[in-house]
């Protein structure tokens, strides 16, 4: 019985032959099984010495559909190895998918919102369609004014008899944020905005973002800490140098251009440095017209307010120089200047 079970054993060709080997010797009705139960009629002295025999063979066959089982295993693992052989040098089926990319102009507001979020300031947004009376009214431009005409507008068909145009700056969040909150008031507004001109330096839409700051006495020197942190922050060095230069907006007084220090060298341009100037931002303290449009007393609150380019922080921090390449869509531009997923 011994030699026969374990010839059966090691012949079995595979995991159901095998089990059916282990099925009739070690199954209930199997040969080793039936011998087993002999035990019982046998005298003591006989079950002493047959059952030590049988529990040997019991073992025996035991370990032999043990070492045949992962004998078997062993080969079909080797099997569906042979079968499954990848040829890695293959070109893929389908070209894998492009990934998207941080656009320098995303990436720039989120730098920008975290660099004033530092400093307290909220985000606060604003359509891009906006009435007139926002983007101008409000702002202290009068009806007629020239300054309306110099920001090449698109106007748009009124709608219910309220004149409709798409902002030309973000200023008018500056109105809404004044006509919807009460003061201590720090907000930036990052957005799209649109004048119809196109060349190197001008697409038709572009991006700012509007600072603007109300308090109780709040003056000019907060106002120049304040671009001071900022651009110190964003290009990433020790400190930078402003030159502030009298200018005008309708909707401050005084109104300032403010240039920063740089150095520039070759086609490169380095911040915090040298003793060029770059033009930069407007700002300048928010018109008491405009308080009073919104709401707010000039004679107990006043502020400053502040509008920067950010496609132009995009092309100076990133060393670009067409500004019509940020709405191109191509990718090999934004990997060319380092703008990874
Ligand atoms: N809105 C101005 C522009 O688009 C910039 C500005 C904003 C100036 C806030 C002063 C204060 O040119």
């Amino acid at each position: 019985l011994e030699e026969d079970t374990l010839r059966q054993i090691n012949e079995a060709a595979d995991e159901a032959a095998l089990e059916a080997v282990r099925l009739s010797a070690l199954g209930k009705k199997g040969a080793i099984s039936a011998l087993l139960s002999t035990l019982g009629k046998m005298s003591p002295e006989e079950r002493k010495t047959e059952g030590a025999k049988i529990n040997a063979l019991k073992d025996k066959a035991t370990e032999a559909l043990a070492a045949r089982r992962a004998e078997l295993a062993e080969a079909a693992l080797e099997a569906r190895l042979k079968a499954e052989t990848l040829d890695v040098t293959l070109p893929p089926a389908a070209s894998p998918l492009e990934r998207g990319r941080i656009h320098p102009i995303s990436q720039v507001m989120d730098e920008l919102s975290v660099i004033f979020a530092d400093m307290g300031f909220a985000v606060a947004e604003g359509p891009d369609i906006e009435s007139d009376d926002y983007n101008f009214t409000k702002l202290n431009f009068p009806e007629g004014h020239p300054a309306r005409e110099m920001q090449d507008t698109f106007f748009l068909a009124p709608e219910a008899g309220e004149k409709k145009l798409l902002r030309t700056h973000t200023s008018p969040v500056q109105v809404r944020t004044m006509l919807s909150q009460k003061p201590p008031i720090r907000v930036i507004c990052p957005g799209r905005v649109y004048r119809c001109d196109f060349d190197q330096t001008h697409t038709p839409m572009f991006h700012q973002v509007e600072g603007l700051v109300i308090d109780q006495s709040t003056h000019m020197g907060h106002l120049k800490w304040v671009l001071e942190e900022f651009l110190k922050s964003f290009f990433e060095v020790k400190g930078v140098k402003l030159r502030m230069r009298p200018s005008f907006f309708p909707f401050t007084e005084p109104s300032m251009e403010v240039d920063v220090q740089c150095r520039r060298q070759g086609g490169e341009i380095r911040f915090g440095e040298g003793d060029d100037w770059m033009e930069i931002l407007g700002c300048g303290m928010v018109h008491p017209n405009v308080l009073r449009n919104c709401g707010h007393d000039p004679d107990v609150y006043q502020g400053f307010a502040f509008g920067v380019g950010i496609d132009r922080l995009a092309m100076l921090k990133y060393g670009m120089s067409d500004l019509r390449a940020f709405f191109d869509a191509d990718t090999r531009w934004l990997t060319h200047y380092g703008f990874r997923p």
